[in-house]
């Protein structure tokens, strides 16, 4: 597990790309996302954490504080390498990022996903990650197509 560097954006694109779940403007969004916290050193709305085996990128996840909430953080998106998954990688991803949101004395860990089918594989992956869902707005993203958000809850003040 390490912080971002500018050589793994190829990899993490075509990770995207190749995980047949983002249309091409989230995709896009996700490297917007990348580049951002590449470009500005100093900023402080997202953090990344890149895990690398055997030499290669083999996913990664961006989250952030959410502002003006106490202890509130928001997962944006996690992707691993389509060649990996179903190996653990995307749950030690998981839990680094709530360790280090746990020591923080973070309040919980909210993330958002969609109903469609194509995601039912994900969603198993949060709830077994005892994820809940907290919150699901019926026809968010289009006509049949819900937006679900997911809660864990640690037991910190958020102070
Ligand atoms: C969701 C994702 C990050 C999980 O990472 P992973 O490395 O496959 O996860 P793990 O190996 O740690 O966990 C496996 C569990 O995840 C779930 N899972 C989700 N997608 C899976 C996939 N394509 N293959 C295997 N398991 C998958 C299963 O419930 C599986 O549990 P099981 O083995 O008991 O069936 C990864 O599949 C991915 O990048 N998916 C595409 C991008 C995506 O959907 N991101 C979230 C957007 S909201």
């Amino acid at each position: 597990m390490r912080d971002l560097q500018s050589s793994d954006r190829s990899q993490l694109e075509q990770i995207l790309i190749c995980s047949n779940a983002f249309t091409s403007a989230e995709v896009a969004c996700a490297l917007e996302l990348l580049d951002g916290v590449l470009n500005n050193p100093d900023q402080q709305d997202y953090e990344v954490i890149v895990l690398e085996v055997a030499g290669r990128v083999a996913g990664y996840v961006l989250f952030g504080a959410i502002p003006l909430t106490q202890g509130n953080y928001d997962l944006y998106w996690i992707a691993t390498d389509p060649e990996l998954h179903g190996q653990g990688f995307g749950r030690k991803l998981m839990a680094e990022t709530e360790e280090r949101l746990q020591v923080r004395g973070a309040r919980m860990l909210c993330l958002e996903t969609s109903s469609q089918e194509l995601y039912q594989r994900t969603r198993r992956f949060y709830e077994q990650g005892d994820y809940k869902e907290e919150a699901r707005i019926r026809d968010f993203y289009r006509p049949g197509d819900d937006r679900i958000t997911y809660v864990k809850r640690f037991s910190g003040s958020g102070e």
